[in-house]
């Protein structure tokens, strides 16, 4: 059955694979930056927490992207199964330091599907990807401007209040 509804499709399965592993990602990615929402609103950072509320919905967004891809091009996509999330955080800091980690390692696993498709001579799907490959300009630039925020306006005094509010600017007028 499987092998049949292949035919239907030029689709590689490994290209199907990748994709459904990137959804998963994406997934994740939603669910780490709720559990950031939630630590910077309890901790009293409650811009930071609407600026990752707001990160959230931009990777629930990138999921449902290629999650509409896959059925487009007459794949399987599957629904994502999330694992444990990450709810404590040792400091303010390491939160924005966990979430630029989580951008890069983004971009190098769309990297890696762009690769993948060329190779497999895809290109519906590279030409897909390169929304993501732009994308994650910006999301690796937001996390980094989040980060630069503690050294340039450093964490003693009212500091930690003022990179809050700074970092809930951040991202407030994307759509
Ligand atoms: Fe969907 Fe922030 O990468």
């Amino acid at each position: 059955m499987k092998d049949l509804l292949r035919q239907r499709t030029s689709l590689k399965e490994q290209i199907e694979i990748l994709l459904n592993n990137q959804v998963k990602m994406e997934a994740e990615a939603s669910a780490k930056y709720l559990a950031m929402a939630s630590w910077c609103d309890r901790n009293g950072y409650k811009h930071s927490a609407a600026y990752f509320l707001r990160q959230a919905d931009e990777e629930r967004k990138h999921m449902l992207r290629i999650f509409n891809y896959l059925l487009t091009v007459g794949g399987t996509a599957v629904s994502p199964a999330i694992s444990e999330v990450q709810h404590e955080y040792p400091s303010f800091r390491s939160v924005f330091e966990t979430a630029l980690q989580s951008e890069i390692n983004v971009t190098t696993s769309i990297n890696r599907i762009v690769t993948a498709s060329r190779a497999e001579e895809d290109y519906a799907t590279e030409n897909f990807l390169q929304w993501f490959v732009n994308e994650q300009i910006e999301e690796e630039d937001n996390a980094r401007r989040a980060l630069e925020l503690f050294d340039v306006i450093g964490e003693e005094g009212t500091g930690r209040y003022q990179i809050d509010k700074a970092v809930g600017k951040l991202n407030s007028d994307e759509e």
